[in-house]
């Protein structure tokens, strides 16, 4: 099959890349860094492998993507770049987070209408969430909101699609150990291990899920899952108030 990978230079991205690379599919890695992408095609058993090196968080740049997705019809594609940041809401630069929409929300929103113009019956749309899209996070505001969009999104177009033999899916990983923490001002050794998934945990699950198209709405890990069953029975400011508990704002004021 032909896969389009979305941040595919790292990370989950990089670790959906070489997973599905190892199944025989023809792989097209999406990032901003040329050298890092080079490395991971070079890297990627099976051929026909290539790169395109784009910032999603620019619209000339996402709209440059139309031309190669009608061109290539690909049989899935992720949308799996983005970027997070955690501080106050007021204390981190507005610029920077409309930047962050503008990959978290407006890239998605493009690549997902172009593909599923293009789409044929059999072809799959994976938009990569987040548990904070359901849960909200005190500490990355923005963050989980943007997230929340990409879910719901993708529950919608998973019904508009699904008569149509077209999948769309959800797929909320919770937290992850990659390098997405320090890029967003944190750390990713101060989560608890306990509650955190390998990459290659996280795509053995979507992959997983991708085969058997069945939910619009995938979270990773058990223990994410439990959580937000958990949720359902607690009210919205407990929720909240114990989900900020794990951020990095250590008080309200
Ligand atoms: N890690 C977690 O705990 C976690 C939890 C839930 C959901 N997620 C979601 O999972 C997805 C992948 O996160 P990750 O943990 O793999 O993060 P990561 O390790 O930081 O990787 C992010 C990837 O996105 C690419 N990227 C960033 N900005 C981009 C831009 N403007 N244009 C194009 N590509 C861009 C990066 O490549 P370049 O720098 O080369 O562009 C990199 O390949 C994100 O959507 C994230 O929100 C992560």
């Amino acid at each position: 099959m032909k896969i389009l990978v979305t941040g595919a230079s790292d990370g989950i991205g990089l670790a959906i890349a070489k997973h599905l690379a190892a199944k025989n599919n023809e792989l097209t890695l999406v990032a901003r860094r040329k050298e890092k992408l080079d490395d991971v095609v070079a890297a990627l058993p099976g051929k026909g492998h290539r790169s395109i090196v784009a910032d999603l968080s620019k619209k000339e740049d996402v709209d440059a993507l139309k031309a190669d997705i009608e061109l290539n019809k690909y049989d899935v594609f992720i949308n799996n770049a983005g970027v997070g940041m955690y501080g106050r809401f007021t204390e981190m630069p507005l610029s920077d987070q409309q930047k962050m929409m503008s990959l978290n929300m407006n890239a998605l929103t493009a690549l997902s209408y172009f593909y599923l113009s293009a789409a044929k019956k059999g072809d799959a749309l994976v938009n990569v969430a987040s548990t904070l899209g359901t849960t909200s996070y005190a500490g990355a505001a923005v963050y989980a909101a943007t997230k929340a969009y990409a879910t719901s999104l993708s529950e919608s177009l998973w019904w508009e699609y699904k008569n149509k033999g077209i999948y769309v899916m959800g797929f909320c990983p919770g937290a992850t150990y990659t390098n997405f923490h320090e890029v967003s001002g944190g750390d990713k050794d101060s989560f608890p291990k306990f509650t955190m998934q390998t990459a290659e945990q996280v795509v053995t699950e979507m992959v997983s899920a991708l085969e058997s198209r069945r939910k619009p709405k995938v979270v990773s890990g058990g223990l994410n899952r439990f959580m937000i069953g958990l949720q359902k029975l607690m009210s919205r400011k407990m929720v909240i108030s114990m989900m900020a508990g794990f951020g990095p704002l250590k008080d309200s004021k």
